[in-house]
């Protein structure tokens, strides 16, 4: 079969982008709460709490919810990223996409080194800040697609 790389499905690509979008938003929200009800150091295992897949006990109940949505988000984003590298033939999505997953990679990295450093200040911050930068690029690239669609339309 061969690989179809001039079309350009903008409108599936925005529906994919705002899906990715409404879990991200969720795993923050999540994280929020887990760090407001102290759950933050209640799983000391990475990157799964000691359940793994397995219902959780109320203990880390949430922070294994944060955990298992991300693990959902990374199958999403990394097949997405792959999916407009093999084929699409979009530079500026390419780009996003890899900045994007970059920064995923980067976040689950520090949730580890927020856990071996028992919450140290400086890490939760940065952990906040990363979470805010990603959810910042994949908005971009909804507005992107966004203006895509409208375009072929
Ligand atoms: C897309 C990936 C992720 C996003 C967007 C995200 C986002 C967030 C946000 C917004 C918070 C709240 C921070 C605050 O209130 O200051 C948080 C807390 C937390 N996250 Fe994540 N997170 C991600 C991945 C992970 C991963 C992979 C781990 C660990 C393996 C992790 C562990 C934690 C922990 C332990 C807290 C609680 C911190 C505390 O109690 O202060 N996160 N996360």
């Amino acid at each position: 079969m061969s690989m179809d790389k001039t079309r350009f499905p903008a409108k599936s690509l925005f529906i994919v982008t705002l899906i990715i979008i409404g879990i991200t938003y969720s795993v923050m929200m999540l994280g929020v709460y887990l760090s407001s009800i102290h759950q933050g150091l209640s799983c000391l295992t990475w990157p799964l709490c000691p359940n793994g897949f397995e219902i959780p006990p109320p203990k880390y109940f949430y922070e294994h919810t944060h955990r298992t949505l991300v693990f959902v988000l990374t199958m999403a984003l990394f097949s997405f990223t792959g999916y407009s590298f093999f084929r699409l033939r979009n530079k500026s999505l390419r780009i996003k996409l890899s900045l994007a997953s970059g920064l995923l990679i980067t976040q689950i990295v520090i949730g580890w080194v927020m856990i071996v450093t028992k919450l140290q200040p400086l890490v939760v911050a940065t952990h906040l800040a990363t979470g805010i930068a990603f959810f910042g690029i994949l908005i971009v690239t909804l507005i992107s697609l966004y203006h895509h669609m409208k375009k072929s339309q």
